[in-house]
């Protein structure tokens, strides 16, 4: 596969999402916590539209996987089992100089970057959070904040076999925030300390694992695809053995094409039946499963695909930002996929006049029953046609002087910049179609083409 060399600039993406109210630095106002982001009015929306999108696919559209959603604290013996204490840890070294931390897998040299400093042995660094639970901090009330949230799936298997009567192949889903106390964090959401995670585990006899394996390695590319971004800009990449991870059989990462090259997004791996053997043995209970066909009992082995939520969102960030020249003037937009975009509409009188008013507000009410829809009726209507674009909304709805006359209004479309003109009765049939997908000028009765600038 080629590389394609015009790549959006992280700095554009993290100026936008300041600047229109997407991200910002957590506690800004203390100057920040290193690592740590708040989404702000439009990024909530787009990270939820994201984790919708995830479980209408992962549970709700499937019959054989089912949610949950387990606690972020939990027994302490579940690290044990999971390998967490022991092997969760990366070589940390330290500038003797300046005394900036580095992994030491992840430097060129011997030196240190910054001022070219000694540096330290290297020295394996657990990056789980350790907390006290209860009022004694002692060695025997220490917790972990989950850096995973997949060991809730493993712990609850009896639980949900038994209550929902599921038979395999069958997943558990979740979405959650995980914890990682990183070495190096950066590339904005791409690694930070606190962040989301969408897990699925999926139950599988064995035997059938590297086939199942091999299913959700497809189902998952083509999710991205189908939140919008484009084909060329996602991989599969397989992992070589010394990079598997302890408890994986085998993986791949869907890798989406960041500004800073090729990283991952996603994991799948085929873990075989490593955890619930892991957690059969410290818990002391038997985690196998009954097969009535076969009457056999046996452990289900495991196929996890492990997306993250931020790093989603950030792909589609990148994925969907747009620059061009419109008589003369630089438009930056987000091509969203309307299923992500944080408002599917944006209602705009043409002006403040009271009369416009009271029929946009209508129009608006209206809308809003159906779709998350913006108003907006600050500044001239191509400065809020801009401002539209920018923040990704696929359709704006103008409602001018002719409207009070022919209860017509405009549509425009955030791609083409096109515009029609059709009767306000038919607005949510035609924005439904639209936003499925339809044609911008496939018009309803009554409808005419608008002649635009943009
Ligand atoms: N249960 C398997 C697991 O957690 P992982 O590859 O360590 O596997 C899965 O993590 C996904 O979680 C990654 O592909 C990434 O999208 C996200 N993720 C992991 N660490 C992250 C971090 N520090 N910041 C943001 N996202 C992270």
């Amino acid at each position: 596969m080629t590389e394609k060399t015009t790549r959006v600039d992280m700095e554009k993406i993290v100026s936008l999402c300041r600047r229109r109210g997407f991200i910002f630095p957590s506690s800004e106002i203390y100057g920040g916590l290193s690592s740590c982001w708040d989404y702000g009015p439009l990024g909530v929306e787009l990270k939820r539209n994201i984790k919708e999108a995830w479980w209408r696919a992962v549970v709700q559209e499937r019959d054989d996987v089912v949610g949950l959603d387990s606690s972020i604290l939990m027994h302490p013996q579940v690290w044990a089992a999971s390998g967490h204490l022991e092997g969760f840890a990366d070589p940390l070294v330290e500038c003797k100089e300046c005394h900036l931390r580095y992994r030491r897998d992840e430097l060129e040299g011997d030196r240190c970057p910054s001022c070219g400093g000694e540096l330290t042995e290297p020295r394996m660094f657990n990056l789980m959070f350790k907390t006290f639970m209860g009022p004694v901090e002692e060695e025997a009330s220490v917790v972990y904040l989950r850096p995973e949230t997949a060991q809730g799936m493993f712990v609850n298997f009896q639980n949900v076999l038994n209550t929902t009567r599921k038979r395999l192949p069958f997943g558990i889903a979740q979405i959650g925030k995980s914890f990682r106390n990183e070495i190096t964090t950066g590339n904005f959401i791409f690694r930070s300390r606190e962040f989301e995670q969408m897990e699925m585990e999926y139950f599988v006899k064995p035997g059938t694992d590297e086939e199942w394996f091999n299913y959700w390695l497809e189902e998952r590319l083509n999710w991205y695809v189908g939140l919008g971004i484009k084909r060329e800009n996602l991989r599969l990449r397989e992992h070589s053995k010394s990079e598997l991870a302890h408890y994986a059989r085998a993986c791949y990462d869907v890798d989406f094409l960041f500004p800073m090259g090729w990283s991952e997004l996603e994991g799948i791996a085929n873990r075989g039946d490593f955890d619930l053997a892991q957690h059969a043995r410290y818990s002391g209970k038997s985690l196998e499963y009954f097969d009535d066909e076969t009457k056999e009992h046996y452990l289900p082995c495991i196929i996890e695909p492990s997306a993250g939520v931020d790093r989603s969102t950030l792909a589609v960030l990148c994925d969907a930002y747009d620059e061009e020249t419109v008589a003369g003037e630089l438009r930056v937009l987000l091509r969203f996929h309307p299923v992500i975009a944080p408002y599917k509409v944006a209602v705009l009188p043409l002006s403040r006049r009271e009369n416009l008013v009271k029929a946009a507000k209508e129009v608006y009410n209206d809308l809003r029953q159906c779709w998350a829809v913006i108003y907006d009726d600050a500044q001239s209507i191509g400065r809020r046609y801009r401002r539209q674009d920018e923040i990704g909304t696929p359709f704006s709805v103008t409602v001018d002087f002719q409207s009070l006359e022919d209860n017509q209004v405009t549509i425009r479309e955030r791609d083409t910049m096109n515009q029609i003109r059709i009767p306000i009765a038919a607005l949510r049939s035609t924005l439904q179609a639209k936003l499925a997908g339809e044609n911008l000028f496939v018009l309803p009765e009554g409808g005419q083409v608008w002649k635009e600038g943009g």
